[in-house]
Parts: C-alpha cells; structure tokens; sequence
C-alpha cells in the first residue's frame, strides 16, 4: 500500500449527465413508446423520481412487503458463512450493482472488515446523489473500508472496473432486481455480467421464491394503499416532467398473481373511456374503459428454476442462503469452468 492512501476514492462518473439525472428526452421517447402499443406499458425504472423513491421506502416497511425483511434475515444469519465464501480466496473487490443506500450490503460489511478479510468496496449506482451520500455516511461509520463509489449504468461500470480493478471480483445483485427483467432478459443479463467475471469471481444474486400466492399478491397490493400511490406517480411524474393531463382518479392500480407462472403483475388501468394528452409528446392517447397500462413483472422463482437460469448464463450454484421460513434466497453464484 502506498503512503498516505486515503480510504475514500473521489466518485468515479460515468453517467452521460455530469450530475447523474435522468434525461427528459429519453423518458419522453420511452413513454411515447410506451403508450403506443396495443398493450400500453410504462417502463418500471421511471418509479424511481424523488417521490418514487420516498414511496419505495415506505413500501419495504410495510407489513406486507416481506422481500426486504426476509433478505435482511438472510444476509444477518448468513453473513459469517457468506464472508468466508467471499474471502475465498483472497482479496477480492466487492462490487455492489445498485447500492443505493447499501443498507443491506452493511450487514456484509460489518462482518467482512471485522473477520479482517481484504477487500475494497465498489457501490454502483445511477444516482450521483445515492452514491455522494453514502460515500460520506460509510466515511463515518466505517473509516478503514476502502470506498471507490461510481455513478452509471451496470455495465458502464463493470466495463470501468474491468480496465481499473483487476483483482478478483465479487459482485451483489441484491433485492429481487433479477426478477423484473423479462425472461430472456434476465439470462442476457446474468451472461453479460459473467462476460466481465474470470474464475474464481463470485456473484451473489437474490431472488424471491414461490410460496403461499396470497402473500405475493398482498405485498403488491398493500391494505393501506402506499403500492397503488407508486404505481400511480409515475403517471404524476408524467403530467409534472412531460406536461400530461392524466387524471390520478380515474386510474387504478391493480395487482394479479399467476402462481403458475410465478409472475406478479401490476398495472394502472383506465377506469373510464378517456383521452390523455402529453404536452411534450403533442399527443393525446385514447384509453378504452378498463383499458390497461402494464408498469411491471416481479417474476418469483423455485430453486431448480435459479440453478437453470445460472448455468444458461454460465454461472454454477455454489450455496444457497435462505430466511426461516424460505421466502426468499441469497444464492452464491461462481463462474462456471
Ligand atoms: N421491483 C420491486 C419488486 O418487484 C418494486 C415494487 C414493489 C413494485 N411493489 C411494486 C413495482 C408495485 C411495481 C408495482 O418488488
């Protein structure tokens, strides 16, 4: 180590914008998409506005919401195990592909720089603000983790880490984001990261199990209606950011579970035959009563399906961690040869 290396690296960015924001343009071009097609849909990533975010934040702690509960059960039961099968062997950069606030990831933290395993930590995220922030909270409450947080999209940054990071890699993809790719997605997406993985790299990927479908429906469709006022803002951030006149009371949110398929549905549907217009887009859009927008698939997978969707990708199942009651998994994938 050379002297006087400081533990906090200045932010690494490498989103188009300088401060991190989404671009109008592109949200534009996806919603006229979007609202084209015969079966309307709104992207999922455009949830995540200011207010977005604060509603995603009052979702994890509703007593229905279990998928952040029981993966924070995961990772405090697991975490000496998951250290020992990280740290092996040897050092390793620890990449967190949308850390957010990381509190997850704490759990990890604390237990990999207690056991003393050598490793530098590399949060991943679009938002420039998220990684500002927790760059300066982990400063504070972890002074000696070596700290090299980078704004941009996945693959940016893997691409990042792949010319300035050569050491071994062990990368999070914590929270059930795997299941809101479509099917094929998904495997594309696991190959892609495993074009940036050499052996011996580890990935530890969540995932949300099937089980009692009338605890995946109410997690989805709150009784206090926080989940219905999610989905509904990124009709408000329409109207706000593209100057739409949508009406929030004559929409829904409705929520459908396939226990066949192990795919969570939601939607805003039209409750009336109505036009919409977008000021930005200069378009009305016609909307038939009970007509259907399609905001996003949460897809809730059985063991055998994770250990078929990692070797499609490359990946072969090394352990699997779960909560008591077996709602959801933290699954330790390596490279395979
Ligand atoms: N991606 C999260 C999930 O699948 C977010 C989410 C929670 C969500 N509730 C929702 C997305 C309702 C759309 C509608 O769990």
């Amino acid at each position: 180590m050379e002297p006087n290396k400081t533990t906090t690296a200045p932010l690494i960015n490498l989103s188009q914008k300088l401060d991190g924001t989404e671009d109008t343009a592109a949200f534009a071009r996806h919603v006229a998409e979007g609202l084209s097609q015969t079966q309307k849909t709104l992207l999922s990533r455009y949830f995540y506005d200011g207010q977005g975010s604060r509603l995603f934040q009052q979702i994890m702690e509703l007593p229905e919401y279990y998928l952040t509960r029981c993966e924070f059960e995961v990772l405090q039961t697991h975490k000496q195990a998951i250290a020992a099968h990280f740290s092996d062997p040897g050092f390793f950069h620890l990449v967190d592909l949308g850390a957010g606030d990381a509190l997850k990831t704490k759990i990890l933290l604390q237990e990999l720089t207690q056991s003393q395993k050598g490793f530098d930590y590399v949060p991943v995220d679009i938002s420039g603000d998220a990684m500002q922030q927790l760059r300066g909270t982990l400063q504070k409450e972890m002074p000696l983790l070596e700290v090299q947080a980078v704004v941009g999209e996945y693959f940016s940054a893997l691409d990042w880490m792949h010319q300035h990071k050569p050491d071994r890699k062990v990368v999070l993809f914590l929270g059930s984001n795997i299941g809101n790719f479509k099917e094929a997605e998904s495997q594309n997406f696991l190959r892609s990261v495993r074009r940036y993985l050499k052996a011996g790299d580890k990935l530890l990927l969540g995932v949300d199990l099937r089980k009692d479908p009338e605890t995946v429906l109410k997690a989805y469709s709150d009784a206090s209606g926080v989940t219905a006022a999610f989905n509904l803002n990124l009709l408000t951030r329409i109207n706000r950011e593209l100057g739409g006149n949508f009406n929030l009371e004559q929409f829904r949110h409705y929520a459908l579970y396939n226990p066949q398929d192990g795919v969570m549905r939601s939607f805003l549907v039209s409750k009336i035959e109505q036009e919409v217009h977008i000021g930005a887009l200069q378009q009305s859009y016609h909307f038939d009563a009970w007509e259907t927008i399609h905001t996003e698939n949460s897809h809730k997978y059985t063991l055998p399906q994770v250990e078929a969707l990692a070797s499609a990708s490359g990946f072969k199942v090394e352990k699997v961690f779960q909560d008591k009651q077996c709602r959801f998994a933290d699954v330790l994938l390596t490279v395979a040869s």
